[in-house]
């Protein structure tokens, strides 16, 4: 009886697992297609022209380049310290990853959750759908996983409502 029961308990265990790993990742210019209409909100341009797409770009960049060579980093572009904050490609499991691009930096779906199943317009209109099929809806807390003062030494004061607003890309036709 109960080895019967820990079997039950382990098919139940792997195929929650199986399910969970049916959401992957599929890249900013697959969400780009149907959110980047100026009437809708411009989602896409918004992020591509903030600091959060460039942020795999920064790890190239002169700081980051002054920065590593004081800490013996030969190139903070392939350091795995520096990526897991900085890259969403990198950040993933590699066996999740259909379409999304290294060079998207901190990408849409690092905050609203892998795409491959909420991506299509029935689902996508319907909230409690989308989020069934992997949608987050992205809080303080989710920010704070790279918003924190440990490992980020240019780390600056995070304050969410402000910090919100200066991502803000929000939908004027909705709400
Ligand atoms: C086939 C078109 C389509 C694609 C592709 C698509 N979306 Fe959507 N999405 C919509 C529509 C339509 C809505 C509902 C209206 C709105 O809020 O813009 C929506 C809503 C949303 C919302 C608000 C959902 C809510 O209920 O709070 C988010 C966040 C979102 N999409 C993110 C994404 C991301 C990230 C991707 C890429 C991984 C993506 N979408 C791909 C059409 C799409
Ligand atoms: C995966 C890690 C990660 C998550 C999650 C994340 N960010 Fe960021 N954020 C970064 C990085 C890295 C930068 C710096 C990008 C650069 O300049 O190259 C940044 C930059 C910013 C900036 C610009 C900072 C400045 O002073 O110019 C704002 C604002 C911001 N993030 C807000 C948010 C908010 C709000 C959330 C949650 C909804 C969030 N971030 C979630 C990694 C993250
Ligand atoms: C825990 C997450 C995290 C880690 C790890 C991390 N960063 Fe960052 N980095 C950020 C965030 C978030 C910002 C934006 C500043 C802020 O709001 O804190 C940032 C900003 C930067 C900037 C831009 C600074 C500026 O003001 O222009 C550089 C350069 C940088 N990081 C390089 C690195 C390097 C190099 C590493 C690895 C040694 C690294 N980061 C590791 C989260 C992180
Ligand atoms: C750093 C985190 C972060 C990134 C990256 C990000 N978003 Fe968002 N997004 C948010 C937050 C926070 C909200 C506001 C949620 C709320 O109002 O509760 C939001 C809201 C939205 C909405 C709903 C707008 C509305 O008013 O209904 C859409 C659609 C959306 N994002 C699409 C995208 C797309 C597409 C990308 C990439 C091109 C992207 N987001 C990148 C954090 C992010």
């Amino acid at each position: 009886m109960r080895k019967l029961f820990v079997f039950i308990l382990s098919v139940l265990f792997v195929s929650t697992l199986s399910l969970a790993q049916d959401f992957e990742y599929i890249g900013a210019a697959k969400c780009k297609m149907c959110h980047n209409k100026p009437a809708t909100g411009a989602q896409y341009n918004k992020w591509s022209e903030a600091s959060h797409a460039k942020a795999f770009e920064t790890l190239k960049g002169e700081k980051a380049m002054a920065y590593a060579k004081e800490k013996g980093i030969a190139d903070p572009s392939k350091e795995a310290k520096c990526l897991k904050c900085h890259s969403t490609f990198h950040a993933i499991d590699a066996d999740l990853n259909i379409s999304l691009k290294e060079e998207e930096g901190v990408s849409c779906e690092t905050c609203h959750g892998p795409g491959s199943r909420y991506k299509s317009m029935s689902i996508m209109k319907d909230h409690d759908k989308s989020v069934a099929n992997g949608l987050i809806v992205p809080d303080e807390a989710l920010c704070k996983t790279c918003h924190k003062p440990e490992g980020n030494d240019f780390y600056k004061p995070f304050v969410y409502e402000e910090a919100l607003k200066k991502i803000a890309h929000p939908n004027p036709a909705a709400n």
